[in-house]
């Protein structure tokens, strides 16, 4: 098993995990090459793929802003699931988050998914009761 900083050479595999994976969710334009090259670019320390054989078979997405971290489409293929590759991914972004002076980091997971729920509550990210999550569509062709 090979962990990894993420290039946009790994785009489409990254992108076919995602689509294969249930929870996910993604956006035309965020989530496309150019959305995908841009975010690395941003943050080209911090994004992870772990390769099996040369198989992308996990990836994390996850950048900054200079004050919070975020973490975007962690993902591990289903029949890889349950191995600990989804904690060395997570571990590794903390890891380079904290190497670029970022104290605090956050993530959005849809409530209906419960797998990738107990994994967060496994991993120690606190369920926040006492905030709305609100946001604004700036572009609507990013469905
Ligand atoms: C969430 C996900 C990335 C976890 O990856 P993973 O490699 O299976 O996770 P790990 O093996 O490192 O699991 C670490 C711990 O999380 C918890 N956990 C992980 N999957 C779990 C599940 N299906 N049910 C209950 N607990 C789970 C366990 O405590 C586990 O430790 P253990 O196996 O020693 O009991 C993977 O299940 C996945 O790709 N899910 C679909 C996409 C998704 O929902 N992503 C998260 C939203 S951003």
């Amino acid at each position: 098993m090979n962990i990894r900083t993420m290039k946009i050479e790994d785009y489409y595999s990254a992108y076919e995990l995602w689509t294969d994976t249930a929870g996910m969710g993604l956006r035309s334009l965020d989530d496309s090459y150019d959305g995908i090259e841009k975010f690395l670019k941003r943050n080209p320390n911090t994004n992870f793929i772990c390769s099996i054989e040369d198989r992308l078979v996990g990836v994390i997405l996850c950048g900054h802003d200079g004050r919070r971290g975020y973490i975007y489409h962690a993902a591990v293929a289903l029949e890889f699931q349950r191995q600990g590759i989804g904690r060395q991914l997570v571990d590794r972004a903390i890891r380079a988050l904290e190497e670029e002076g970022i104290h605090k980091a956050a993530l959005l997971v849809f409530s209906s998914n419960e797998k990738g729920n107990q994994f967060w509550e496994s991993m120690g990210w606190v369920l926040r009761n006492d905030v709305n999550y609100r946001n604004y569509v700036i572009n609507q062709r990013n469905e």
